[in-house]
Formats: structure tokens, sequence, C-alpha cells
């Protein structure tokens, strides 16, 4: 079955799915409509792309009730966190799959009851990639059993500027002059407090323990070049340790580069396999 698939954010990760789409890494998929808030960004990508059926928008309310995103099949979100909150609600209550990047949104209240409460009435599918880390697959399968587990992420004091953290911590990103653990907490405040660096902390804790379970350390490191997340987890299954050092991408050093592999790898599962690999 050939799959259309709707963008929102075209950022990052969300103009390097939709250029992978239209060049045609995903066989089974068609990219036909574009969304960002900041006028021009998803008509800058549109020119970008080859194949020139891709109906764009800055406003969500046009977006949502236009004939693009009646006939689409999936929605991806590659936002923030404000673009799940306000929107996720509304796609899937008009039958649209939808691909979750801003994961710690479903940290708020409610929300993720909310969502699959809807996807389960409208039969849709609510996809998580793995994102910037690895080994979600043996978390969930020893999810059971889990004791602790642990995300400790390392990033430079660039790459965590601007986090909300900061307003009312006593340092400031720029006056960190060597390594220092900067923050100890739960997955669900880590989201808040660092919205766009700790997202592996939410899909870690959904695949797992959870948000109040999942502890969380943050590490700023003015020599580090790479995003680092170390995974420990503890339970009757033994032990599960993985370190990833991801590069990261150019136009924003909060994301990582496998978080934007990771998106395009689960919509090309989703669109062209009949097998599931890891899952
Ligand atoms: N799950 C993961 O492992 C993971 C990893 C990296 C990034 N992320 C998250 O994915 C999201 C996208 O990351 P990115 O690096 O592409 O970000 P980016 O800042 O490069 O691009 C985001 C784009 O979305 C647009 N946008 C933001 N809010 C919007 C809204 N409410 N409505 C419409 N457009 C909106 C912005 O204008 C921007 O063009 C971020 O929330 C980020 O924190 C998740």
């Amino acid at each position: 079955m050939f799959r259309k698939v709707g963008v929102i954010g075209c950022g990052t990760i969300g103009s390097e799915l939709a250029l992978a789409i239209d060049s045609g890494r995903v066989k089974k998929a068609a990219l036909v409509l574009l969304y960002d808030k900041v006028e021009n960004v998803a008509i800058e990508l549109k020119s970008r792309l080859e194949n020139s059926n891709t109906t764009t928008f800055s406003s969500f309310s046009q977006f949502v009730s236009s004939p693009a995103f009646a006939n689409a099949d999936i929605i991806v979100e590659a936002a923030s966190q404000e673009a799940v909150k306000k929107f996720a609600k509304t796609i899937i209550q008009r039958g649209k799959d939808l691909l979750i990047m801003s994961i710690g949104a479903l940290a708020e209240g409610d929300l993720l009851h909310e969502l699959l409460d809807i996807a389960s009435k409208k039969e849709v599918n609510i996809y998580i990639p793995s994102g910037a880390i690895a080994g979600v697959d043996a978390i969930r399968s020893v999810k059971h059993l889990l004791e602790s587990v642990t995300i400790s992420t390392t990033k430079s004091p660039k790459a965590l500027s601007g986090a909300p953290f900061f307003e009312k911590a006593r340092i400031k990103p720029e006056s960190i002059a060597k390594k220092r653990l900067i923050y100890e907490g739960t997955a669900r405040d880590a989201v808040k407090k660092f919205p766009a660096n700790v997202n592996v902390a939410a899909v870690l804790s959904m695949a797992g323990a959870g948000m109040d379970a999942t502890k969380v350390k943050i590490i700023a490191d003015p020599d580090i070049t790479v995003n680092q997340h170390e995974i420990t987890a503890k339970g009757k299954f033994g032990e599960i340790k993985i370190v990833v050092r991801n590069t990261p991408s150019p136009s924003n050093p909060k994301t990582s580069y496998l978080a934007v592999l990771s998106a395009l790898e689960c919509i090309r599962s989703i669109c062209d396999d009949n097998i599931r690999i890891g899952t």
C-alpha cells in the first residue's frame, strides 16, 4: 500500500525526512503536505524538492482542513512539544497515524492516555522512533523486571543553552568551563526543564519503567564534540549498559544525526516493510 505522508516542522528533522521521501528513499511513500508555523519555511523546503505535488502551510487550521490532509495517511511531528500538545489529538481524531518526535510532550498530565484512547477508538497508530538512543527494544523486553534505569546525557553547554532549566538555575551555560553534572531528576521533570535535549529520556521511560522511575543525569562538558547518552538498566534479567556517542546535526547541535536517521527508518519500515526487526 502506498502511504501519503505529511510533515509538521520543517527544521532539521523535518527537512531531512522530506528530502529523503522526495528522493525515493522510502519506496512506498509520497510526501503530500508540509507545515511550519514560521512563514515561508515550508515553502523554502518545497523549493528544494523534486516533486512539486506537495502542498505547504504556515497555519495549522489551513493544514488540517486541506484536501491534502484529508488524503494523508500518516503525519510526522518534527516540530516541538508545543506542537504535540496543540495538534496531536486533532490529527488522530481525524483518523491519521501520527509519528511523534517531541516525545517529552507526553509527560504532561493525561495527554498520553488521551491520545491512546482516541487512537484505539479511531483504529490509528502512534509511532515513537527510538530517536537519539539505542537499545529501546531491549528495555521494552525487560520492562516488568526493571529495578533501576538511569540515562546520563552529556552535551556541550552550547547544545544545552536555551533550556528552561537555566532560567532558575544559578549556573549559565556560557560560564561552564569544565565538565560538570548540572542536573539530576526524574524523566518527567527533565523533559520540562530540557525539552529540546532529553526526548530520549521520555522514549526510554515509555519503553521501560515510566516517567517517574526513570532517572536522568545531565552533564555539561565544554570539551565534548558529540551528544552522548549512557543508559544503565538493572534487574533480575541482569544489566544493560548502552553508550551512544552521536554526531550533532550541523543545523541544530541539540539534535543528533541519529535522531534524524531513526525517524527516517521508522517511516521506511512503516511504509515498506513486511518484516519487523528488533521490535
Ligand atoms: N525523539 C528524539 O530522540 C529526538 C531527537 C532530536 C530532536 N527531537 C525533537 O524533535 C523536534 C524537531 O527537532 P529539530 O531538530 O528538527 O528542530 P528544529 O528546531 O531544527 O526544527 C523545528 C521546526 O518546527 C517548527 N515548529 C516548532 N513548533 C511548531 C508548531 N507549534 N507548529 C508548526 N511548526 C513548528 C519550527 O519553526 C522549526 O522550523 C524537537 O522538538 C526536538 O526536541 C527528538
